[in-house]
């Protein structure tokens, strides 16, 4: 890994742009910017996942000594109201006022938590993304997608709140579980799907898994980002018409979402329940008539040479996972709407009419 290499870009957003910093060491990155903040007076607070902070002492010790923090424990279940209030509370007892300043640092489940606390506190105050997990370095960290979960399904509340910068310290990753590398992972292979072939079959060549210390690690990170902030500045809000724009990001959500909200927030990765989801949406395509030349067995070889699942740990119910995916962001006028591929590395959006096809794709992954 060359420590040396970093790499700066911006998302264009008007004034909502913002630069997306990614490193092998950006500790003192990030704190000049909170000294830039405190210098000018603002107050600046940081929402920290507990079980980042345990492993990277250090980290937290160079950049937040002086910054109030309040920990909360790993884990999707934490992505929740209760600990919303939380969040709220902490930044009420910190008499936060609206120019101050929250960073989020974590993984998505912090990102996105976090985020919505800044996007909804005194009506929104600003926010830096510090995202210390693959995944939420290739995906939920830009974009400025934020939220919780509710019983009923994931991210069903929540606001669009770009943050006014993002530092990607590729050196916390050395301290990730293999099993949260692969999850990201997943959201890495989900980007070759959607729009980048030549990823997709470089991921699928490589002879060994891509880990923490490999040398490519950080252009694949800047590869995905630039791809992420491509549909996000084309359609911020996910509202393209055509359903094609920032939706494509959601390849495998909806079956996803449905797997995690039925076996239960924490029981999957989210990058596990996306694994599942991807292989869906390859079979949902096929039975449509596409991606005829791709073969399932490279995606599957793909997912398996990471430890990601292509099928359910336990049998779930397929109407118990139909009913959730009815209650997804992407269902419109109550009609299900997919993500498929043409073939890989062209994805894009439509209406499946017929129930059975869907039926059939959870049953291939085990569901019953
Ligand atoms: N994770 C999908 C999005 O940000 O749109």
């Amino acid at each position: 890994m060359n420590q040396q290499e970093s790499s700066r870009f911006e998302v264009f957003l008007e004034e909502r742009s913002y630069p997306l910093e990614i490193g092998h060491d950006l500790k003192a990155i990030i704190l000049q910017k909170s000294d830039e903040l405190i210098e000018t007076g603002t107050k600046v607070v940081a929402v920290v996942d507990d079980g980042m902070r345990k492993a990277n002492p250090e980290f937290l010790r160079e950049i937040y000594n002086s910054i109030p923090h309040l920990s909360l424990p790993s884990g999707e279940k934490t992505k929740s109201s209760n600990h919303l209030i939380q969040i709220w509370d902490f930044l009420a007892s910190q008499k936060l006022d609206r120019s101050s300043s929250l960073f989020a640092i974590g993984g998505g489940v912090i990102g996105d938590l976090a985020g919505f606390a800044a996007a909804s506190f005194m009506r929104g105050i600003s926010l830096y993304q510090v995202p210390t997990t693959l995944l939420s370095m290739v995906d939920s960290s830009v974009g400025g997608k934020t939220g919780i979960n509710l019983k009923a399904g994931k991210n069903l509340v929540g606001s669009f709140h770009q943050p006014k910068g993002v530092f990607m310290d590729l050196k916390v990753l050395s301290t990730l579980s293999s099993r949260e590398f692969a999850a990201g992972m997943a959201e890495v292979i989900k980007y070759g799907m959607i729009g980048n072939r030549t990823l997709y079959e470089k991921i699928a060549s490589q002879t060994k898994p891509l880990s923490y210390d490999s040398p490519s690690l950080l252009k694949l990170i800047r590869t995905c980002c630039i791809e992420k902030a491509r549909l996000v500045q084309a359609d911020e809000r996910e509202m393209a018409s055509d359903g094609g724009g920032r939706a494509l990001l959601n390849l495998g959500h909806t079956f996803a979402h449905a797997i995690e909200a039925v076996a239960g927030y924490g029981d999957y990765l989210h990058g596990e329940a996306v694994s599942i989801g991807l292989l869906c949406a390859l079979r949902l395509s096929k039975s449509q008539g596409f991606c005829m030349e791709d073969p399932e067995s490279m995606l599957v070889d793909i997912l398996s040479s990471y430890g990601l699942p292509t099928a359910l740990k336990h049998s779930l119910s397929i109407s118990t996972l139909m009913e959730k995916m009815l209650s997804d962001k992407k269902v419109s006028h109550g009609k299900l709407r997919f993500v498929m591929m043409k073939e890989i590395g062209d994805a894009f959006v439509e209406e499946i009419s017929e129930v059975c096809k869907i039926e059939e794709v959870w049953a291939s992954v085990g569901a019953s």
